[in-house]
């Protein structure tokens, strides 16, 4: 009787220390998992991330389809007008372009009809555009940001405002009796494929932030804006520019399932591409010293940054760079963000 009891004891004891080494392996393994890694049943744990994906029926999918007020945001040159063309379509109504950023419009957008749009895609233009979305959040309202790596999402900017000048568009439109001073002030000498711009000039807008140049991740994403997201905790999934195909089609799906075939909407990638645009140094030989824009960005993209101080007004990029690291690990480069996730970054 004395052995059998000891035996079971015996038994039981080392059954209870295989269940603790099987526990420990299986601690172990999530947490070497990769950052942003899924496990299989589709959700994420705290400690690998928040990645979500955009296949249908997945994650991302439910978000969308238990939303009623999506916003997708972003800053410039990351999908935004892609995105604006496709809203435009699938609801079919066009509001403001970037309403989200425009206050003085919102009470008639309110008024103007029964139906407000359930998707609104705006670039933000400040922080305090961003800020207003987060400290308004509700279950029912989503937030969608496109994020771009700031040095690409820069120079991509400086290549269209290069573009804009030389067409005198946007900032720089003729019908503002202006072409003639954009002409003067960039010393504007074109033919149907070139565009020489004075270096000189063209430097110093950029250097003050004009146009798409200013539109950026920096003054988005911010220390107050990190802080007011785990303050308020918004329903809001950060996206990298290059998924808005994916994107529009889950949006197409719950709302406008007709457009699916004329999916993915695409607008402002090639007009940039039409024109080279090359810069000259003043008082120089015209041919041999001017430099295309895309050579000059090559070099100088990294040193312009400093030396034109173009992130003067920039706060916790180091948050913004280890969330990037967690974006880019998801398989779809989107990302749930929770309070926990800042806190991580
Ligand atoms: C996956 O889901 C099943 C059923 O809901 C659950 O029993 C299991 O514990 C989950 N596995 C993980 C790793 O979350
Ligand atoms: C347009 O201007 C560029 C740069 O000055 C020149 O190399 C090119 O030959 C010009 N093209 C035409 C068709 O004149």
């Amino acid at each position: 009787m004395m052995m059998i009891t000891k035996l079971s004891h015996f038994n039981s004891a080392w059954k209870l220390a295989a269940g603790t080494i099987v526990a420990l392996l299986v601690s172990v393994q999530i947490k070497d998992a990769p950052v942003g890694f899924v496990d299989t049943n589709g959700s994420s744990s705290d400690s690998s991330g928040q990645c979500l994906d955009l296949d249908s029926n997945q994650d991302m999918d439910s978000l969308v389809a238990n939303a009623r007020q999506i916003f997708i945001t972003m800053p410039a040159k990351a999908g935004g007008t892609s995105m604006k063309d496709f809203t435009k379509l699938c609801m079919k109504r066009a509001v403001h372009g970037n309403i989200l950023s425009r206050e003085g419009l919102w009470k008639d957008y309110l008024v103007d009809s029964l139906h407000v749009q359930s998707i609104i895609a705006s670039h933000l233009y400040r922080e305090a555009d961003f800020l207003r979305l987060v400290n308004s959040p509700s279950r029912e309202t989503l937030m969608i940001h496109i994020h771009r790596e700031e040095s690409s999402r820069v120079a991509s900017a400086v290549k269209h405002v290069s573009v804009k000048i030389c067409e005198f568009r946007g900032k720089y439109s003729s019908h503002q009796k202006q072409t003639v001073a954009v002409a003067t002030k960039f010393n504007v000498r074109k033919n149907n494929t070139h565009c020489i711009l004075d270096e000189e000039s063209f430097v110093n807008e950029i250097a003050a932030n004009s146009a798409e140049v200013g539109i950026s991740t920096h003054c988005l994403l911010t220390c107050q804006s990190y802080k007011a997201i785990q303050e308020n905790a918004p329903q809001l999934v950060f996206l990298h520019y290059k998924q808005v195909d994916k994107l529009q089609k889950l949006l197409a799906k719950h709302h406008c399932p007709e457009l699916l075939a004329e999916l993915p909407i695409r607008a402002n990638m090639a007009e940039d591409k039409s024109l080279k645009v090359l810069l000259h140094k003043k008082g120089t030989d015209e041919a041999r010293n001017s430099v295309d824009l895309e050579e000059w960005l090559h070099a100088k993209g990294p040193s312009m940054e400093w030396t034109l101080k173009l992130r003067r007004d920039a706060s916790c990029q180091a948050k913004t760079f280890h969330m990037e690291d967690e974006l880019f690990a998801c398989p779809d480069e989107t990302l749930r963000v929770t309070s926990a996730s800042i806190d991580r970054w």
